[in-house]
């Protein structure tokens, strides 16, 4: 018997076998979700530039980046468009034969069992680069809604099979629900981003998608990241208008709004690892300053950690590869 009274914790960490052993969060393949930016025209193969490793793909270029995802067991992409036209209206976006609608029909041609996520927004498809209509330099709630309703159902109409807005108007689930069901896609679930800051980490999506706003910021619809009670409030909104599912982004500066939200709303939860965070994490690689490897499971474990059922990942094909040792 140890005569001093102190608990020996190290026990527990004397080998791998044995810290595996007692892990309490596990990352695997089924939780990750890769985005893909699809761009219209054709042989596009185009880098990000503040996003190594992730491309603007051409439909003809999609069907192998498909092959690859399904082949590391990734269960899901999420889908952005690229188009090569924009207007006051958005109209990309739902058009019956939008890129992200034929994307959709591709990949669900190619590959059944992958689900294919659509991101229902507007910026990247107006001239003005907001996620709604615009008059006299506001951004209309009401009027954006059926936009958004009508992005949705044509969405599920070419074969999607979740429906995640994010464009952070008020009511937009609750449009979109009674839209979907009116067209016959009661079984098509919403993965709400419930929870959206107004956030300068989404500085190189808007470089890979185009859609920057032309003029101010997304301040009067996206929240005010000093905000955790209204976090609270906006996730029990999209749960009384019918959200299935509830997404937090970004991720790194909001795992306390993971953890809440998670645990009030019992709902399943997607972190969404956004590209700014991407961004940190691969330049700081190439300097040599951090791990990538290292750097990357630790960060997409935390994220599991703090209440994510689910992870939206630029990393995904890379983490797969480390989990699998190659
Ligand atoms: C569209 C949308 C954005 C992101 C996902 N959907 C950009 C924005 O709101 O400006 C950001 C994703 C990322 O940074 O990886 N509304
Ligand atoms: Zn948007």
């Amino acid at each position: 018997m140890n005569p001093l009274q102190f608990s020996r914790h190290r026990r527990l960490r004397t080998s791998e076998a044995m810290r595996s052993m007692v892990r309490e969060t596990k990352l695997q393949k089924e939780d990750l979700i890769y985005p893909l930016f699809i761009a219209e025209g054709e042989n596009i193969r185009q880098e990000v530039s503040s996003m190594p490793g992730v491309f603007n793909l051409s439909l003809d270029l999609l069907g192998e980046e498909l092959d690859e995802i399904v082949s590391l067991g990734i269960p899901a992409i999420i889908l952005f468009g690229v188009p090569a036209d924009k207007d006051a209206e958005g109209t990309g976006a739902y058009h019956d034969h939008g890129i992200v609608q034929e994307a959709t029909r591709l990949a669900k041609e190619r590959h059944p069992e992958l689900l294919v996520i659509a991101d229902t927004c507007l910026c990247e498809y107006t001239d003005h680069g907001h996620c709604g209509v615009i008059e006299g330099g506001k951004i209309l709630n009401d009027p954006s809604l059926d936009l958004l309703a009508r992005t949705a159902v044509s969405q599920a109409k070419a074969g999607a099979d979740i429906i995640a807005p994010s464009n952070m108007m008020d009511g937009f689930v609750s449009v979109i629900r009674h839209a979907l069901d009116e067209a016959g896609f009661e079984d098509v679930p919403v993965m709400s981003y419930a929870v959206k800051y107004a956030s300068a980490y989404y500085g190189p999506f808007r470089e890979a998608a185009g859609s920057s706003p032309q003029f101010g910021d997304r301040k009067t619809y996206q929240m005010d990241p000093a905000n955790r009670l209204e976090a609270i409030r906006e996730a029990k909104s999209d749960i009384e208008e019918g959200a299935d599912m509830l997404i937090v982004k970004p991720s790194l500066a909001y795992m306390d709004i993971m953890r809440e939200v998670k645990d009030f709303s019992g709902l399943p939860l997607v972190a969404y690892n956004v590209s700014g965070e991407y961004a940190m994490i691969k330049a700081a690689a190439q300097n040599g300053w951090v791990d990538e490897e290292r750097i990357v499971m630790e960060t997409l474990t935390g994220m599991k950690r703090a209440g994510a059922d689910m992870i939206i990942t630029y990393f995904a094909k890379d983490a797969v590869r480390y989990m699998e040792g190659n």
